[in-house]
């Protein structure tokens, strides 16, 4: 960190002082992160953005800062004048950077007082989630909430940086707006000024970047806040930030490259070790068909198999059925794994979670099965099977019968909690692919129609006569079997956007209502192009290991979509719904 402007307060950082500095005299303000008392010495652990230093008092050259030094609490704020000197060779803290040091206190200034915090700031203590966000201000003094968000703003000047080398331009698009179809529910904010309208809060900057494009802005990015009102996770919640970006006359190859380069340099300033760009490409199939998903995690084995066609034929009616119904059997080799009855059986629950009903197994033994479903598969078919799998002695294979991209994705679910189960996938190594050559649309059986895969204004390939076949030029990045970025190149044809419009079960009619800007906007001659957008709270999770992207933003929300600090949502009260127009139905019931 540069020198500060000295002032009344201090004239360089804490975490600053090193050897270098013996003999000079410096101010320093921060807070008293710890407090010891050593015969006749007071030292106190001083705390500001950059670091820890130590401060020592004494009886007879502090003067009146002993006194007060005596009175010092955690947390307190000061500022003090001093001497760097060099501590004696037995005092040197190595764990500490300004551990060669230490600075004599000539004169104390006692800024603010603090109560005794809820939580101990200085210690590596287990506190419950709750009471960190509920008093996450406090909570954001801790070393790993701090490393954290120096993170996050380093890989947003990285980005920045990237993109501003190549011409892109940053553009501020609207917060109050209409829905945009990104798959999730809007947040939606009422119109005092039109009553009974509402606006939605933006799911993505996805429209306005496509008309930056045709208004020619040609390289657009932004560090965007987008709004899904959806069920949260560890890696999803209801505001997130995403580095989106969008490009004219590109191709896939132009938008992979771009951020392949804004990548690499992320992992760069983050310290992170991945392997060079260009980064391979997976078909969507194959990752679905290999991995039951389209963001596989490749660092680890464990793949998935169609065996339909082996255990064909057989006696084993939950098999067979599924088969005669056009489904298929996917299995997994889970290897040579010591698991109990119970253990076993509780996998069933595992992929009912994925969507699965249940999963059949069998131990290799002698080439062969053994299994209580052994007896229903002739002994050909349980070699072949065994055989496809690269089955060896004592292993346990899984089965799941089902409709195969259902059966894939419950088995794909299994493989993953097997592999953190079992301690196979490892944490020291970071895998990166794109997942590309996506179906257009997948099928919504409940709603009888087709939904996108991407989002409807991802440009198609093929033909509208089979929309099931119909594939996208979309591409997502995935990193450690987390989805980190996806984009596509779009539509730029008012025709073809609505016959996708038209698949996805949208009349002309309700289109224009719509998306009428959007359709309109085609007609004035639209640029072929394309983008992405990276989630920013995923990538900085991921660089500083940590398991939630709560643990990498400020103030995030808990997962039932609350914020304990300000005990936001909250109910507000008639007067102000009434100017709104707007009528609580719970209010009413009440
Ligand atoms: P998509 O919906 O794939 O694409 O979002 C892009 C990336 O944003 C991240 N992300 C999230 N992160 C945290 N919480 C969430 N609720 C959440 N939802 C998504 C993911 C995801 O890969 N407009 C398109 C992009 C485009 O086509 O250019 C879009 O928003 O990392």
């Amino acid at each position: 960190m540069r020198t500060p402007r000295s002032n009344s307060y201090r004239d360089t950082w804490c975490g600053a002082l090193d050897a270098s500095r013996a003999g000079d005299a410096v101010t320093v303000a921060g807070w008293v992160h710890r407090r010891r008392d050593h015969g006749g010495l007071i030292f106190i652990d001083l705390r500001d953005r950059s670091g820890i230093v130590q401060l020592v008092f004494h009886p007879e050259t502090s003067g009146v800062a002993f006194g007060a030094a005596e009175r010092l609490r955690s947390e307190h704020v000061v500022s003090v004048e001093g001497d760097v000197v060099r501590r004696e060779e037995g005092n040197v803290n190595p764990n500490l950077a300004t551990g060669e040091i230490e600075l004599q206190v000539r004169q104390m200034q006692v800024l603010a007082e603090a109560e005794t915090p809820v939580f101990p700031i200085d210690e590596d203590h287990d506190v419950d989630e709750v009471t960190r966000l509920r008093h996450r201000m406090l909570d954001l003094r801790r070393e790993p909430m701090r490393e954290a968000l120096v993170l996050r703003s380093k890989v947003v000047k990285a980005m920045r940086d990237v993109l501003e080398e190549r011409d892109f331009l940053e553009v501020e698009t609207p917060i109050l707006t209409r829905s945009t179809p990104e798959g999730a529910r809007d947040f939606l904010v009422p119109s005092r000024l039109q009553p009974g309208s509402w606006y939605a809060l933006p799911q993505s900057p996805q429209l306005f970047k496509q008309l930056l494009m045709m208004s020619g802005f040609e390289r657009y990015y932004q560090i965007a806040r987008c709004f899904r009102d959806e069920d949260l996770r560890a890696d999803r919640q209801p505001e997130f930030t995403q580095l989106d970006v969008e490009m004219s006359f590109v191709e896939e190859e132009d938008v992979i490259e771009m951020m392949e380069a804004v990548m690499t340099r992320v992992f760069e300033v983050a310290q992170v070790d991945v392997p060079p760009a260009p980064w391979p490409r997976m078909g969507y199939d194959e990752a679905l068909s290999r991995f039951g998903s389209d963001r596989p995690d490749t660092r680890f084995g464990l793949e998935l198999h169609d065996v339909s066609d082996l255990v064909g034929g057989s006696d084993f009616k939950v098999f067979q059925g599924v088969l005669d119904g056009g489904g298929a059997v996917v299995a997994l080799n889970a290897g040579a794994r010591a698991m109990s009855r119970s253990e076993i059986e509780g996998l069933n629950e595992v992929v009912q979670r994925h969507g699965g009903k249940a999963v059949a197994h069998a131990f290799v033994d002698a080439g062969a099965w053994r299994s209580g479903i052994a007896k229903f598969f002739s002994e050909d078919q349980q070699r072949k099977v065994v055989d496809a799998l690269g089955g060896a002695e004592g292993d346990l294979l899984l089965f799941a019968a089902d409709q195969r991209q259902v059966a894939l994705e419950a088995l794909g679910g299994l493989r993953l909690e097997l592999g953190k189960r079992f301690g196979l996938i490892p944490d020291d190594r970071h895998d990166l692919l794109w997942v590309v050559d996506f179906p257009m649309f997948g099928r919504n059986e409940e709603e009888d129609r087709w939904d996108a895969l991407h989002h409807p204004f991802t440009a198609p390939v093929g033909s509208f006569d089979d929309p099931g076949a119909l594939r996208s030029r979309g591409y997502d990045l995935v990193m450690d079997g987390t989805e980190i970025g996806g984009g596509s190149i779009r539509i730029n044809d008012p025709e073809v956007q609505q016959q996708v419009f038209d698949a996805l079960g949208m009349d002309e009619e309700e289109a224009q209502a719509r998306f009428g800007f959007l359709l309109d906007a085609l007609r004035y001659g639209a640029p072929p192009h394309g983008g992405i957008a990276m989630g920013l709270d995923r990538i900085v999770a991921i660089c500083a290991a940590r398991d939630s992207i709560r643990d990498v933003i400020a103030f995030p929300k808990t997962a039932s979509g609350g914020d304990p600090m300000t005990g936001a949502p909250a109910p507000v009260d008639d007067r102000q719904l009434r100017e709104l127009a707007v009528r609580s139905l719970v209010t009413q019931q009440a």
